[in-house]
């Protein structure tokens, strides 16, 4: 008999009933078919690790301007929505409970991958330092974006109630905005990234009004107790650079408290002089899944001590995908391969099975 009664134990998150505390985390793994429609593979793929009480699906763009990585899902067009519908009712089926992070990549974006007709936008016209694999032409540097005008940014907020109604027309149980990792939102939270002068920047209380707005339209769809944020105060991936993190985004959670949303997935800070868990206990009301280098016991403690509601895991599930099964026979768990990591095909992707009972 297990032990992590904690987090094998059924609840809700947000509106979401779910079976267990275990949470899969997003993780781009670029296996959709080269238009962003999700196939067989990613369908296997999810429906294997269906037994988790909640899979949050990867990081999936709302518009073609917001893709950031070839074979990177969409949820823009009629064939984006039929392929989630077969992984949600997969999943479904198995007994699990899935939702979609929307991913709006903004200038974490290069031509060789979206096409030279796409255009990559930004808040500002400031190119991110770093390069990208792309498959047709090796590593790039990322475009120079675009600066958005105020309209064209109420549009882009506008794509996001549109991928949540998509995403609810696929059958997901609700939708998470991806707020970190250098991506569109976090380009406008940040002070270097976001340079404007209108009611989108400027001080802390414009930088997050994109968030805020995306999340308001977002919940618009799913009703707010279905719509989760992603957050990592301190997190500097693809050239994320702000001058006061923790500030930044204790204001946009005070900004949405009204909102009452579902749930915030937050993830540790990189920088121990940010307490993140500790942010999301005292600015966040709804459900806290928190997120990052934890294993069923460490897990199942944080549960017990009120750290958090949930805790979610990404590597983990990459070769574990009966990882609910594992701690509660207490299995050994599989490493995983880095270099199938974001490989086309089945290996190293749904090809990992299940523990020997
Ligand atoms: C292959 C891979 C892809 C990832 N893709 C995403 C993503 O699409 N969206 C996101 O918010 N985080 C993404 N992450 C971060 C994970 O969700 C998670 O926060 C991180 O791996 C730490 O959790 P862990 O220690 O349980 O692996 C990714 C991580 C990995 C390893």
């Amino acid at each position: 008999m297990s032990k992590q009664n904690a987090l094998l134990s059924a609840g809700n998150i947000g509106d979401i009933a779910v079976a267990n505390r275990v949470v899969m985390a997003p993780m781009t793994r670029n296996r959709a078919d080269p238009d962003g429609t999700p196939n067989d593979l990613m369908r296997d793929y999810y429906a294997q690790r269906a037994s988790a009480g909640l899979i949050v699906a990867e990081g999936t763009w709302p518009v073609a301007a917001g893709q950031a990585y070839n074979r990177q899902p969409g949820i823009e067009t009629s064939k984006h929505i039929a392929g989630w519908s077969a992984v949600t009712e997969a999943v479904h089926q198995a007994g699990g409970k899935i939702v979609l992070q929307i991913m709006h990549a903004g200038r974490i974006g290069s031509h060789h991958i979206k096409g030279s007709d796409v255009a990559t936008v930004a808040p500002s016209a400031i190119q991110a330092r770093g390069e990208v694999h792309t498959d047709s032409a090796g590593m790039q540097p990322y475009d120079v974006p675009a600066e958005l005008s105020t309209e064209q940014v109420w549009q882009v907020i506008e794509e996001h109630r549109q991928a949540a109604k998509n995403a609810l027309a696929a059958g997901f149980d609700g939708v998470e905005l991806h707020c970190t990792s250098g991506y569109l939102p976090m380009q406008f939270l940040c002070s270097d990234s976001n340079q404007r002068s209108d009611e989108f920047g400027g001080d802390v209380q414009g930088r997050v009004k994109f968030a805020v707005e995306c999340i308001r339209a977002m919940a618009s769809v799913f009703g707010a107790g279905r719509v989760g944020l992603r957050m990592n105060p301190g997190n500097r991936f693809n050239d994320t650079k702000d001058a006061d993190p923790a500030g930044s985004h204790i204001m946009l959670l005070e900004a949405i408290a009204d909102l009452n949303i579902g749930y915030l997935h937050m993830m540790r800070a990189p920088i121990e002089s940010i307490d993140a868990f500790k942010i999301g206990r005292e600015k966040f009301t709804g459900t806290l899944i928190i997120n990052d280098g934890f294993d069923a016991n460490l897990a199942n403690q944080a549960i017990e001590q009120k750290q958090a509601y949930a805790v979610s895991f990404a590597r983990h599930y990459v070769s574990n995908p009966d990882f609910v099964k594992r701690i509660i026979a207490d299995l050994p768990l599989t490493k995983f391969d880095r270099k199938t990591l974001y490989t086309p095909g089945a290996s190293g992707y749904s090809d990992y099975p299940n523990a020997e009972m």
